[in-house]
Parts: structure tokens; C-alpha cells; sequence
């Protein structure tokens, strides 16, 4: 059986993530989630934080790894003998995104593929982003997160989550 890596910033991580990749960890012997490691970019959790959270989430499923990378995907893929990237895709934007990275992907590395999860319609309007607006508005953010990693992003994105951007 193949074996596959789901790549993201996961800041945070949420349940719609975690449904990808029960459902990947079904279909592949092996799944990495590798949490993207880039200085460049803002996010409310450092990158040990978020590896932490997908640890946590993940720790029942006895086929699923967690690393971190920086750099090109494929590069960690080839580091790792990993043959495809898992996606899961929620709307149309999903879709075109979804696409140019697959193209970008399988030029850089010919022999790697992508495989695509449809989002189930109960994760569809589920995002990141909307999590940690929802939070640093005081909102309910229950059942958007898994529940171990919940308090963590309540107390962060109350305590800091507007001023700073997030
Ligand atoms: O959280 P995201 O935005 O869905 O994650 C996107 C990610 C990390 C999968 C993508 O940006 C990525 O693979 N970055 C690593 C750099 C790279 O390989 N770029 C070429 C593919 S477009």
C-alpha cells in the first residue's frame, strides 16, 4: 500500500483536518501530517505548539506520524519515500487551488501523486481562519477543534488572538 503525507500550516488544527486524515490513515499503510515550518509566515501558534495539537489529535490512530518541514514538499516527501500528498477539498476555491499545486507538484516530482478527499458536508464550512475569528471573539468553538486542543486555542486567541491579527 502507498504512502501518503497531508501538509499544512494547521494553525490550529481542527476536526475537519482530523476527519482527512482518519480517513486517509484507512487507505494508506502509512500517513504523515507534516506541519509546515516557515518563518515567513504569521501564525497564532508556534510551530512546536501545532505539532503538539496534531499530536494529541492523532495519538489514537496507531498509522499516523507527525513531522514538521520547511522548504519544498516534495523534497520532504523524497526524504521520507513518501508517494503521495493528501488534499481534502471543501468548495470550487478548494478545487482551483488544489489543482495548481497538484500541477506544481508533479512537475517538480514526476512520480508522486496526489490523492483528494472530499470534505464530508458536516466540515465543509470549516476552516482555520474561522476558528480563530470565532475565538478571539469569545465564540463557541466546540466541535471545530478536537476537544484536547480546544482550551489552548480558546486561552490564546482571547488573550491575544484580535490585537495581533490572527
Ligand atoms: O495550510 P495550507 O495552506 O493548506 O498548506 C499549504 C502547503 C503547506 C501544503 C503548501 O503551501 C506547501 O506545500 N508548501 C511548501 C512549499 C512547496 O512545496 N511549494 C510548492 C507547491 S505549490
Amino acid at each position: 500500500m502507498a504512502t501518503g503525507i497531508f501538509a499544512g500550516s494547521f494553525d490550529p488544527f481542527t476536526t475537519g483536518h482530523l476527519d482527512i486524515v482518519e480517513r486517509a490513515a484507512r487507505v494508506f499503510s502509512e500517513v504523515y501530517v507534516a506541519v509546515l515550518n516557515n518563518s515567513q509566515k504569521r501564525c497564532a501558534f508556534s510551530p512546536q505548539e501545532r505539532v503538539a495539537q496534531v499530536d494529541r489529535a492523532v495519538s489514537a490512530l496507531p498509522n499516523v506520524s507527525v513531522i514538521s518541514f520547511n522548504g519544498l514538499l516534495v523534497e520532504c516527501m523524497r526524504e521520507h519515500n513518501i508517494d503521495c500528498t493528501i488534499r481534502g477539498i471543501r468548495s470550487a476555491a478548494d478545487f482551483d487551488y488544489e489543482r495548481g499545486m497538484a500541477q506544481v507538484n508533479s512537475q517538480l516530482w514526476p512520480e508522486m501523486d496526489t490523492v483528494v478527499f472530499l470534505a464530508r458536508p458536516r466540515y465543509m464550512h470549516i476552516s482555520s481562519s474561522i476558528v480563530k475569528e470565532l475565538a478571539s471573539y469569545g465564540a463557541c468553538i466546540d466541535g471545530l477543534v478536537p476537544k484536547v486542543n480546544e482550551s489552548e486555542i480558546v486561552e490564546r486567541m482571547r488573550n491575544n488572538g484580535r490585537e495581533r491579527g490572527f
